[in-house]
């Protein structure tokens, strides 16, 4: 070889490496994040209540099926009015769940296996059982205007005492409750039982960090923070808190003006990222993330990561798939991967993808059963970090007779315990009952069926989480990195590229009808995962540059390599 010839390769070379260095993908990412639910993914003790040991004897799952982070909903001291999202004591573990002893435990072995570990944070509200809020009922030294206290109105004609607005809580009735015993009003946005803390009230901000430092101390690697967009709400110089408008076309739904999405509650974020930062240069390591939990539109998101002069959380969750029902098609599914992508993408190249959690109807219920691999492959394909809750990867469904009090909590359908095994209680606990029932589908639906099944839901997540390892999946944040459409009306395709490399490319039918499509490229590619619908073999080659067919919902990753 010549001299030159030399040159311009190593020239070449080099060229390539800065190129990828420029791009360089934090953990957070890229990640396979997983949302485990403590009371539903493992318990240890035969309580029937999952817990922190039963998590850390399912760790070395996740390395199994690929997960490279999980995130936890709430482990800490609470009364479970609304299962943990309402926190009596920030810096203790709910009993039930387990010690500190275990929680230390369970994070130690997480990190031996190379897994990330974020908590839920919910800093909108305590418990009406936390000691800060009795205290604050007192009037106690400084916890006074912990939460948002308020004389409210007196009617003129009536003399009767009204709320300080109209406002409403999330979960139904007024957002205001008396306090007999401190003569005052305070807000809730969600249950009478979950107080919101008042940021106006710099001593809030104060602890709200001390409690972060606390976790990050014990070594967490981020924070999902719980309710974003409820943080702060809109109060007039004068003191009164405005009424908010009904909606058009509602009788009495009101339009969230001045209790969603104020700007105040974007600054919160910014404060506690520059304090995650600062601790960060501190103590070395790695990113401390920062998720957001925000159901608003793109650009509202878009302001929590940054207003161009700060900075704010890494990753507002983007919520709109778990927006797809059972007549959502290929084109829906364009529709709603544009809606963050030309927003999200176009100003901070960052993606991220949720079906399900523990708020909403599972995918396989909302959207149908036959679609459930099919969907599993296209959220794993699109570029960024794909988000799985549990029992997401073995495709479990609601179970509508679900029900853990009375009344019934309406999310209870979709928070059943984990289905591991055709044994007791499908191997979650040695109890005699569970908290809430298991689904009885889980004699033929569970974690060790599906490991001995050729094509299974949990064999399409496996092979997906594998390709994330090539370079064209690790390629998505360079020019041509990836592309993705609606085909048809039923029929979604997405590509993922490296360059005169290798492309894979996944081709979903989300239809009931046979498709087809002539010419979609001059390459010849191979089978590399198929769902249950495929007729095809692994291994075998599709010429695409002739016209191919897609059986009624077919959906197959197919992969070229130079
Ligand atoms: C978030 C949680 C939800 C909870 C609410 C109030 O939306 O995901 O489960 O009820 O906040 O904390
Ligand atoms: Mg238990």
């Amino acid at each position: 070889m010549s001299f030159c010839l030399i040159r311009l390769l190593a020239a070449l070379l080099l060229c390539a490496v800065s190129a990828t260095a420029n791009q360089t993908v934090d953990w957070w990412e890229s990640a396979t994040l997983y949302q485990i639910y403590p009371r539903s993914f493992m318990d240890s003790d035969g309580d029937g209540i999952g817990d922190l040991n039963g998590i850390t004897s399912r760790l070395a799952f996740f390395k199994e099926i690929g997960v490279t982070a999980t995130w936890i909903s709430p482990i800490y001291d609470s009364p479970m009015a609304d299962m943990g999202y309402d926190v009596s004591n920030y810096t203790k573990i709910y009993p039930v769940f387990g010690t500190m002893e275990d929680f230390d435990n369970m994070l130690a072995k997480a990190h031996e296996l190379d897994l990330k570990l974020i908590l839920d944070f919910v800093p909108n509200h305590s418990s009406d059982e936390c000691e800060w809020f009795q205290k604050s009922i007192l009037r106690e030294d400084g916890y006074d205007d912990f939460y948002v206290w308020d004389d409210g109105k007196i009617d003129p004609e009536t003399g009767e005492r009204l709320p300080p607005s109209n406002w409403g809580a999330t979960f139904g009735g007024s957002a205001w409750t008396w306090v007999e015993e401190r003569q005052q009003y305070y807000l809730h946005q969600f249950l009478a039982k979950q107080p919101d803390l008042n940021y106006n009230n710099p001593l809030v901000r104060e602890r709200m960090k001390e409690v972060m430092k606390f976790w990050l101390d014990r070594g967490i690697d981020g924070f999902r923070m719980d309710a974003t967009n409820s943080l702060a709400e809109k109060r007039f110089e004068n003191g009164t808190y405005p009424d908010e408008p009904i909606k058009a076309g509602t009788v009495d739904q009101l339009e969230r003006i001045y209790t969603q999405d104020q700007w105040e509650s974007t600054e919160i974020i910014y404060e506690w990222r520059e304090f995650l930062d600062e601790y960060q240069r501190l103590n070395g390591g790695d990113t401390r993330a920062m998720i957001i939990e925000a159901y608003s539109d793109v650009d509202v998101l878009s302001g929590y990561i940054t207003n161009g002069t700060k900075v704010g959380g890494q990753m507002p969750m983007n919520f709109n798939f778990v927006r797809l029902k059972e007549n959502a098609n290929a084109e829906t599914i364009e529709t709603q991967a544009n809606d963050w992508m030309d927003v999200i993408w176009a100003r901070h190249k960052m993606a991220n993808w949720v079906a399900n959690n523990h708020d909403n109807s599972r995918l396989p219920t909302r959207m149908g059963e036959s679609k459930k691999d099919a969907m599993t492959m296209i959220i794993h394909a699109l570029p960024g970090t794909s988000v799985t809750y549990y029992g997401e990867e073995i495709g479990m469904p609601d179970y509508a007779a679900a029900c853990s009090g009375d009344p019934c909590n309406f999310r209870d359908p979709e928070r059943t315990p984990m289905q591991w095994n055709g044994a007791k209680n499908a191997g979650f606990s040695t109890g005699n009952s569970t908290w809430l029932p298991v689904n009885p589908n889980y004699l033929f639906l569970n974690v060790q069926v599906q490991r001995g099944v050729a094509r299974s839901s949990l064999q399409i997540f496996k092979g997906m989480t594998a390709l994330k390892k090539t370079d064209a999946f690790k390629a998505f944040k360079e020019e041509g990195g990836f592309s993705y459409k609606a085909l048809s009306e039923q029929v979604f395709q997405v590509i993922r590229t490296a360059v005169d490399r290798e492309e894979i490319r996944v081709l979903a039918n989300l239809g009931n009808q046979i498709e087809y499509f002539d010419g979609l490229t001059n390459k010849t590619m191979e089978y590399v995962l198929l769902n249950s619908y495929s007729p095809h073999r692994y291994g075998d080659k599709l010429d695409l540059s002739g016209r191919i067919y897609l059986m009624p919902y077919e959906a197959v990753v197919l992969r070229w390599t130079a």
